[in-house]
């Protein structure tokens, strides 16, 4: 009797991460390894998309056969723009970071916010119910936080702004749409206003791209503040020494950044990763 050998032939999986530039991005190498420990079999490929071609790009990822996609700067509002269906995350944040090809449907989702409380809770060992929360920005990383902060059950959310408009449009939209927010919980105002200190205040400015420290009173930071930049780097950001400086915990963003790729690989897989190790990794590589 002959023994038959089965041979699969199926194509393996791909997803990309698309940005510009894409060079420095850590998530192959973490989606690799959630793979890996997973058993999934899939590729993970960084796809570098022309400043005003994100959409060509795309189109032909997905004709390719792509299954899904992450998507940084400068294209996470062209991913939300090419979506043809948002998650209600990817519509509060109106930003998308992950995408979902099915058919000839576009699935974008946002995976970011997820990403923070995770490490919040999970990774730090912080509490969020029940706290007064200060979060430094109102730009695209702010808002792409706000929902599941808010659902995080804090008993306080301030969006505060160097250009306090921002900070109130945004708080006004929320409230507008009523994306989960208990009257009152929500507010916004300008960085000088700030003068009492919170349990966690996260930096969602761009200050830190340029090692500068948004312009707030140290009076944000009591003894029980967590200081959290979403920024990340080798040595603390100049927001974490500031804080620091001041009493407070501090924590920068790799843990997000390894949480929101957790949420998206369980997104398109449906198998949630482990993190820790791949956080210490990932940590380890970056000294
Ligand atoms: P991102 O998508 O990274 O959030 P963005 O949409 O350009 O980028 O928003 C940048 C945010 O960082 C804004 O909230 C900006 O404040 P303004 O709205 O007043 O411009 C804030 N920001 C950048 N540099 C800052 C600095 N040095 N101090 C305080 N806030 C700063």
């Amino acid at each position: 009797m002959s023994a038959q050998v089965s041979v699969t032939t199926a194509a393996i999986d791909r997803y990309a991460v698309f940005g510009n530039p894409v060079a420095h991005s850590r998530s192959p190498a973490i989606h690799a390894q959630f793979a890996a420990q997973t058993g999934q079999r899939l590729m993970y490929e960084k796809l570098l998309a022309p400043l005003h071609g994100f959409d060509a790009a795309l189109q032909a990822f997905i004709a390719a056969g792509g299954r899904g996609a992450n998507v940084t700067v400068p294209f996470k509002l062209d991913a939300h723009a090419a979506a043809t269906s948002l998650t209600a995350r990817a519509a509060a944040a109106g930003a998308v970071n992950t995408l979902s090809f099915d058919g000839n449907q576009i699935i974008g989702d946002n995976t970011d916010g997820v990403g923070l409380v995770t490490d919040l809770l999970q990774n730090a060992g912080m509490v969020i119910a029940g706290k007064k929360v200060l979060l430094l920005g109102a730009g695209g990383a702010a808002q792409g936080v706000i929902l599941p902060l808010l659902q995080a059950h804090p008993a306080q959310v301030v969006i505060a702004n160097r250009t306090p408009d921002k900070a109130a449009a945004i708080a006004a939209r929320f409230h507008a749409t009523g994306s989960g927010v208990a009257a009152g919980i929500l507010s916004a105002c300008a960085l000088d206003a700030l003068d009492a200190p919170f349990d966690i205040v996260i930096n969602a400015t761009a200050a830190s791209l340029t090692d500068a420290v948004p312009v707030v009173s140290p009076a944000i930071f009591g003894r029980h503040t967590l200081a959290y930049d979403m920024m990340y780097a080798s040595a603390p950001t100049a927001f974490m020494r500031l804080a620091a400086v001041h009493g407070a915990a501090i924590r920068d963003g790799l843990g997000m950044l390894v949480e929101q790729a957790a949420e998206a690989f369980f997104v398109w897989r449906g198998v949630r990763p482990q993190t820790a190790d791949v956080l210490a990794q990932m940590r380890a590589t970056l000294a």
